[in-house]
């Protein structure tokens, strides 16, 4: 594939950075991040690289599942600011160079939203069927998602007699998305937001938006996204749907709708985040190269969304049983640690004991696979979780930017704050964003001169990926391609031991020099037989694969 031949998918090569407005930053001093503290980090940000923000749920809600229990699809929690804050952030960030991207949550509203509010109270409301009631649960209980924190996906309304579903919490009421008049109501919020300017959605809880077990008017699931795709790119010629479809590949090809495309334009890649984990647990990369084997391929160009951790538990759930313990009994030794017998509640750095070459390697590896790197705010300078807040509320503690009191995020007391902020080694006195502006060996002027080249590398995002044989099974080697000449190739070694690889010939890289893309220097390969290079514990290396008479970009 060319370049020129896809248009401008901008998101392709795009950096995505995802925040929660409420701990970013806060910029009025009542202890809250809000919108004019985000604003105010736009510098920040910028100088990083950021090219996206994904903004995490900031609209009215009564905050029981972290914003994501929404009860105003068309307005601004009046703890992070006003509508009109919003749109400035919005603004602004664009005159700086970065879109923004929003949550889209629509699988299911508050129980606190008008809407139920309504349709709980009477059968003849105009709103029950927004949602999906029963006279009698169904049995097919296999889509719980907080198992421990909830018993079923039906909850009994005795006022009318019936039982509603709520695929995640019980005050989160699903959204009946066969009903037609949900839909436009959808297609209404998407519309509004657009028209403030956002560039796209991250799509929550994708495989969950239609799938109400037993009903019997069960639509086709993705008439609803390739109805919303059509629709989002006759309102806008830049918007984007991001997905968050964890399920296995064979089951995503189908999210963007086929072989064909027209549904979702990204996804994240939970296959290849489990597969990172685990190769690194073992020092292997065959889970890598198997995880990038099995991705579907598509005619139309879509996207893959890169990461290493987020908002949530780390979900493991593609995993094997066998695999999923070793990986918790590498990272995640403390019961404490783990949640739903399928995540851990832990941030990347402190799960690496904070080891500054095995950080590096995993933030190498994250820019360099084929796909857009999403990163979690905090990530740039190895912020560590809270352990003392409850639940997936640990890797959500407010962002780390001075060495002072509450970490220079708020000057309010610290009771006032939407959680505590990390202790010990990961606190702000020794992990903050100042300190580490500071320091030209910092883990976040790394990871700014990884996005740099990233940006500067397209292959990374546009090309086609080839899967370098060698005989050193600790090295993950692969090689990003747009055209048949020149390219990108990456060396990672997942061992705590140095490594040798032998790389193919001249002839069959299709370069004749390696250029050293992180640090200046030069590999010469050999014309007609293999060329031994050599890696570090935990080396990486990104080579710029330059055809003869080829210069360096
Ligand atoms: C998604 C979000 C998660 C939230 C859930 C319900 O999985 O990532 O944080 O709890 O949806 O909206």
């Amino acid at each position: 594939m060319r370049i020129a031949d896809v248009g401008d998918l901008w998101w392709r090569n795009a950096v995505f950075y995802c925040l929660d407005v409420e701990t970013f930053r806060d910029g009025n001093g009542d202890g809250v991040g809000d919108f004019t503290g985000l604003t105010e980090s736009l510098g920040y940000l910028e100088q990083l690289g950021v090219t996206c923000i994904w903004l995490m749920p900031f609209y009215p809600t009564p905050d029981r599942d972290d914003g994501y229990d929404i009860s105003d699809f068309y307005g601004v929690d009046p703890r992070l600011g006003t509508l009109g804050d919003a749109a400035e952030f919005i603004r602004t960030a664009r005159s700086r160079g970065i879109r923004v991207i929003v949550d889209l949550v629509v699988n299911h509203t508050s129980d606190k939203h008008p809407w139920f509010v309504q349709a709980r109270r009477s059968r003849n409301s105009k709103f029950r069927d927004y949602y999906i009631w029963r006279d009698r649960p169904t049995r097919n209980q296999k889509n719980m998602v907080f198992p421990g924190e909830e018993q079923s996906i039906w909850e009994w309304e005795p006022k009318t007699e019936q039982y509603y579903m709520h695929s995640f919490y019980r005050h989160q009421p699903d959204l009946n998305l066969t009903n037609s008049a949900v839909r436009e109501e959808i297609a209404k919020i998407v519309a509004y937001w657009l028209t403030l300017g956002v560039a796209g959605f991250r799509i929550d809880a994708v495989p969950f938006l239609l799938a109400a077990p037993g009903s019997p008017d069960a639509a086709d699931p993705h008439e609803f996204i390739r109805d919303l795709k059509r629709f989002v790119r006759r309102r806008s010629s830049e918007a984007m749907l991001l997905g968050e479809v964890a399920l296995p590949h064979p089951e995503q090809l189908e999210y963007f709708g086929g072989q064909d495309g027209g549904e979702l334009d990204a996804q994240f890649d939970f296959t290849l985040m489990d597969a990172v984990y685990l190769a690194s647990v073992r020092g292997d990369a065959t889970p890598i190269a198997d995880a990038l084997r099995s991705r579907p391929k598509t005619s139309e160009p879509v996207a893959w969304g890169n990461f290493l951790r987020n908002h949530d538990e780390l979900t493991l759930q593609l995993l094997t049983d066998e695999e999923r313990e070793e990986v918790f009994d590498a990272l995640a030794p403390e019961p404490y640690q783990r949640i739903y017998g399928r995540g851990i509640l832990r941030r990347l750095a402190p799960m690496l004991n904070g080891d500054p070459r095995r950080l590096r390697l995993a933030y190498s590896l994250l820019f360099s696979l084929p796909g857009v790197p999403v990163l979690y705010y905090g990530e740039e300078i190895g912020m560590g979780e809270n352990p003392e807040l409850p639940g997936r509320s640990a890797v959500r503690s407010p962002m780390q930017w001075t060495p002072e009191r509450n970490g220079g995020f708020s000057p309010a007391r610290p009771s006032q704050l939407p959680g505590s902020l990390t202790t010990g080694g990961f606190g702000p006195e020794y992990v903050n964003v100042r300190n580490q502006q500071m320091d030209e060996g910092s883990l976040f002027h790394f990871i700014r001169a990884l996005i740099a080249r990233y940006r500067t590398t397209p292959e990374i995002g546009w090309g086609d990926v080839e899967l370098v044989e060698h005989d050193t099974p600790g090295v993950f080697a692969h090689i990003l391609r747009t055209d048949h000449e020149g390219g990108m190739l990456a060396l990672h070694n997942l061992t705590a031991e140095p490594a040798t690889v032998s790389l193919p010939s001249a002839a069959d890289i299709g370069g004749e020099v390696l250029t050293d893309l992180l640090h200046p220097r030069e590999i010469p390969l050999q014309a007609e037989r293999a060329t031994d290079v050599h890696l570090d514990p935990y080396g990486f290396l990104w080579l710029q694969i330059t055809p003869p008479g080829g210069a360096i970009v």
